[in-house]
Order: C-alpha cells, then structure tokens, then sequence
C-alpha cells in the first residue's frame, strides 16, 4: 500500500540546551520542567510551542479532511491521551471519542507486532469514520496490527494520525495520513511518552538520557 501522507510532515530541529541553569533558577520551576534540565533528558527536540503549534495545523487539517462527516477519534492509552485532549479541543466540528489500551510483546524496547488488547472500544465502529491516534510510530507493527483489527470491523473509513515517527517506520507499508513531526531514531519521553510509566507529563519531548536505563 501506498504510504503518501496527506499532511506536511515536520522534520524536527534540535534544541539544545545553552548552559546549565542555576540552582537557584530550579526553585521556580514545576518539578516536570526541572527534571527535563536536571539530566534525565539530554536534549529537547520538540518544544511545547511547537507541539502546539503543530497540533493546531493537524486539528484544520482533520476539519478540512472531515467536514459533513461524523468523525470517531480513536485514542491508544496511555501515550495518546495528551494528543487526544489538544486534537479534539483544537476542531471546530463534533466528534466522539473513544479508546483502546494494547500490550505488544517484544524483546527489550522492541515490539514485535504481538499485540494483546487489554482494553477494547466501547463503540461500535461498523460504518463510522475512524481516526486511530497513536503517540508514537516506531517498528509500526503495533499499528499494523490496530488498523487490520480495526477494518476488520467495517468503518466507514480509517485514517491514522500520528504525533511522532522514527524512521523505521518508513518501511511499514500502512499508510499514515497525518505525522506531527519526523524524529531520530532515539528514546523520547513527554507529551504521553513514558519511560517505565514516568516522564508522561513533561511538557517538550526530548531524549531520555541512556543513564536513566543503563
Ligand atoms: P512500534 O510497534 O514499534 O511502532 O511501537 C510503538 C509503541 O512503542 C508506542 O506506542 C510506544 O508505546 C512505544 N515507543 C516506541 N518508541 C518510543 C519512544 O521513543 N518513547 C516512548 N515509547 C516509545
């Protein structure tokens, strides 16, 4: 399948942080912004200007692509949970929400394309216009594996929206119609992407630093 994109992609510039901040300066920060200096993250690579800057584009995008239809967002728990709350808040149109929480089996940070489904939809997706939203694509075999469960089911029509992409992905032949930002091949954490359940809530996205997990 044809993996043409119908959205500008954004190949992301790296920030890097200047200088250390002072001690002193750490005292005013909320604790999230003061762990991304403090070393857990080397380096930021999407600030939260730009993820919010980018998530406006992608929510007029949707409108355009979606106008008179009924829309379904479909949200992958937990990491989509932040771009599912800024993409349906930044719409003009209606749309429902709903969600799906999957456990891919793999070896060390690797998925395998095993998935299990530990929390399947409430709704019943038989001839509704579908967006899945996925945090992050990597491998792209946990997506592969919702977008066959999920045509299997008969929507009207199924698109993928995705906040990251890390090259891999490129050779994964499903298609994806909106990529927020093209990364590095790197461990990143914030916007919903965690490492061992923490760093979700970091603001920026940037690069988990190897002395976190080493
Ligand atoms: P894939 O099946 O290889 O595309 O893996 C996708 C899933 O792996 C995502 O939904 C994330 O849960 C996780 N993942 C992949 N890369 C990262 C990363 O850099 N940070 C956090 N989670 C990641």
């Amino acid at each position: 399948m044809d993996r043409g994109t119908t959205s500008r992609q954004l190949t992301v510039a790296r920030t890097r942080r200047s200088s250390p901040r002072s001690r002193s300066c750490y005292g005013r920060l909320r604790r999230v912004e003061a762990t991304q200096l403090s070393g857990d993250v080397t380096e930021i690579l999407v600030t939260k200007e730009q993820l919010a800057n980018r998530i406006t584009e992608l929510a007029a995008e949707v409108d355009r692509d979606y106008e008179g239809k009924e829309l379904l967002l479909v949200g992958v728990l937990n990491g989509a949970v932040m771009v599912m709350a800024d993409l349906s808040r930044a719409l003009n149109m209606h749309c429902r929400m709903d969600w799906m929480a999957v456990s891919s089996y793999g070896s060390g940070s690797k998925s395998s394309g095993v998935v299990r489904i530990l929390k399947d939809l409430s709704t019943d997706v038989t001839g509704m216009h579908v967006l899945l939203v996925e945090d992050i694509i990597d491998t792209g075999l946990t997506l592969s594996y919702l977008v066959s469960n999920l045509r299997s089911r008969r929507p009207a029509s199924l698109r993928v929206l995705t906040v990251f992409r890390k090259p891999e992905a490129a050779r994964n032949p499903v298609e994806i119609s909106y990529v927020g930002f093209d990364i590095p091949n790197e461990f990143v954490v914030g916007y919903g992407l965690d490492y061992d359940g923490l760093y979700r809530n970091l603001t920026s996205v940037g690069a988990l630093s190897p002395s976190v997990y080493t």
